[in-house]
């Protein structure tokens, strides 16, 4: 399997998601938004940029040298504390190779950590890669099932499907953001 590697989103990687946006075609585009998504506004970039890596977190994944960004998973916390609404998407030129199970493994041990159980994952119900991707996070309960799309519920505590341990994000746990950010940061 071609080494590439895995990384917590930083703020800072605003070109990095602009251009793994780019590089999804449309049928991958409408498939992670549910419509025709040409373009990502600038808010909406933001958004994508904001995380805190506790209630919101985003692992992004990078090919082997030159290191282009080729896939981003993340999670963002729901009301409940303990439940998490999850995305992903990997450039067409990079699926089946094995991204989307990285990212994913890595993305559940982060959020074990930060207290998450549960995974919600909405996809459209003809999404066969998302399908058999969302299978390896174990038996899923349908929570909503609207139009063509279908929300699953998924148990990501220790014991579930997804093995710990065994992807190649940095192993760093995450930590509560403090509550009130200072200026300086
Ligand atoms: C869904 C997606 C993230 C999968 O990423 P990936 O890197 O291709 O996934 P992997 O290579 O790790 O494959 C995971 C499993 O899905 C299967 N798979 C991937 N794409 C598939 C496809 N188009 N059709 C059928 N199976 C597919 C793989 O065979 C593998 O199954 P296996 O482990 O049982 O052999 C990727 O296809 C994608 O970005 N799609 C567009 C966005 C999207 O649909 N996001 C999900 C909703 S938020």
């Amino acid at each position: 399997m071609p080494a590439f590697t895995i990384r917590e989103l930083a703020r800072a990687d605003r070109r990095a998601v602009a251009f793994t946006f780019g590089r999804l075609s449309q049928q991958s585009r409408y498939q992670r938004y549910f419509h025709a998504k040409p373009e990502l506004a600038p808010r909406e970039l933001s958004g994508l940029l904001d995380v805190d890596h506790w209630h919101h977190e985003a692992l992004i994944a990078f090919s082997p040298p030159p290191r282009a960004p080729i896939g981003i998973a993340r999670y963002v916390r729901l009301d409940e504390f303990d439940m998490a609404e999850v995305a992903i998407e990997v450039v067409d030129g990079w699926q089946r190779q094995g991204v989307g199970t990285a990212l994913m493994v890595a993305l559940t041990e982060r959020a074990r950590a930060a207290g998450i159980r549960h995974f919600h994952m909405s996809m459209l119900r003809d999404n066969a890669g998302a399908r058999a991707l969302a299978s390896h996070l174990g038996p899923a309960t349908v929570l909503a099932a609207a139009g063509n799309v279908v929300e699953l519920s998924y148990s990501v505590s220790a014991g579930s499907s997804v093995p710990a341990g065994s992807s190649g994000a940095g192993s760093s746990s995450p930590s509560p953001p403090s509550p009130a950010p200072t200026a300086t940061g």
